[in-house]
């Protein structure tokens, strides 16, 4: 873990977060010299949450309750087994995934990206790969110089996966292969993973299959998030 220099908690939007577990801005920049102490971990994690949350979701908060419940069981479970291997820092590699439903403009993606920016201050090493379904089939679709298992296992390998918008994209036989494989691979290996979904809960086995919807079913929790289109009078 590289050291950190102190860092701006306002340049992160990161008051409200940090005000949310009962630390203080100064937590942030404690320096002990340990580049795995857990302030130095955060710092680290918030400037990479930096570089994966898009601009418009930059002051994102995670308030769904079960979505902060999932959030605090990946780092207990991470703090827990540092202990029982001895390890010099808390990781999350194993545990629960989560299935945000909505319809458009109600929160999902707020949510999700709130959810990487929130694991981001716990000082838990928190390694996110973030893509929308339509991006994941586009980065994986066969071209020239660019090898397509490599480019997949990046995926498929992430320590914690945000998939915005699963069965948004036009299905194929190829988006059908990917999520299949995606999906069994983070399914049988209990990988952490963040899907977010317009499709209403009895339409994910009709627009992803029965077996994807199956393994989606036993591993995520499923929130519904209620309420009407935010984006809806913005501009009015
Ligand atoms: N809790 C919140 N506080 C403030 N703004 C929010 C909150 N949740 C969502 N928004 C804003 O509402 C708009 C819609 O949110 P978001 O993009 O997350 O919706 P979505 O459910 O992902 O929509 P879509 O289904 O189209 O992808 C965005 O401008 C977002 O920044
Ligand atoms: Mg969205």
């Amino acid at each position: 873990m590289q050291h950190i220099p102190p860092i701006d908690p306002k340049q992160y939007d990161l008051e409200p977060l940090l005000a949310g577990r009962d630390l203080t801005p100064e937590w942030i920049n404690t320096d002990d010299g340990d580049p795995f102490s857990p302030p130095n971990v955060a710092r680290c994690h918030i400037v990479e949450a930096s570089k994966v949350v898009p601009f418009h979701y930059r002051t994102a908060r995670p308030q769904l309750p079960e979505l902060r419940t999932w959030i605090n069981q990946l780092v207990d479970q991470a703090q827990a087994e540092q202990q029982k291997r001895g390890s010099v820092v808390a990781s999350i590699t194993r545990g629960p995934s989560l299935l945000l439903l909505g319809v458009t403009g109600v929160g999902k993606t707020h949510q999700a990206y709130g959810a990487v920016r929130e694991l981001a201050i716990t000082g838990v090493v928190s390694r996110w790969v973030v893509t929308t379904a339509a991006d994941l089939y586009a980065a994986l679709r066969p071209r020239h110089g660019i090898d397509s298992e490599t480019e997949f296992r990046r995926y498929r390998d992430a320590r914690l996966l945000l998939v915005d918008d699963l069965g948004a994209a036009k299905i194929s036989e190829f988006t059908e292969d990917v999520n299949f494989r995606l999906v069994n691979y983070r399914y049988e290996n209990h990988l952490p993973t963040l899907f977010t979904s317009n499709l209403m809960s009895r339409e994910l086995s009709g627009r992803l299959g029965d077996r994807v919807a199956s393994r989606i079913n036993e591993m995520c929790q499923r929130v519904v998030i209620e309420g009407r289109d935010r984006r809806r009078g913005v501009a009015a």
